[in-house]
């Protein structure tokens, strides 16, 4: 049985160096005003998000480490700049946390995270195939 309520893809997830640096290809070049540039102290982060196609539309978010041991930092030392995850809005976060578990899943919160966007849990990419896989639940 699949996950209930899964809506659309919330946001493409981008590791970067420097944000402004990454601005002047994403906002610049391509065209893609941020709605959100700000540190995020909790998570050891700088981002931005850039949205296309309105309220209902996608976002390309851009993540800088504050701290090169978080794991954001960590990532970019491996992998270099490049995708970091996709996010899947759902409508019950709850829920889809506890049909992953049931399903074995490789999910890597035991409850659900404070993220910018709302309530978030993570899924290994060991279990997607390859891709880091967010869901969240927004709020409001
Ligand atoms: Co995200």
């Amino acid at each position: 049985m699949p996950v209930a309520g899964l809506r659309r893809v919330d946001h493409i997830a981008i590791a970067v160096r420097e944000i402004d640096a990454a601005l002047t290809f994403y906002r610049d070049t391509l065209g893609i005003m941020p709605s959100v540039v700000e540190d995020v102290p909790t998570e050891g982060v700088r981002i931005a998000f850039l949205p296309l196609g309105g309220p209902d539309g996608t976002k390309i978010e851009l993540i800088q480490p504050l701290d090169p041991a978080n794991s954001i930092g960590r990532f970019l030392e491996k992998h270099g700049e490049g995708q970091h995850h996709i996010c899947l809005e759902v409508d019950d976060i709850d829920a889809a946390l506890a049909h992953l578990q049931a399903e074995g899943a490789p999910v890597l919160d035991s409850s659900p995270r404070i993220s910018a966007e709302g309530r978030a849990i993570f899924i290994h990419p060991k279990g997607a195939h390859g891709v880091l896989i967010e869901l969240v639940q927004r709020e409001g």
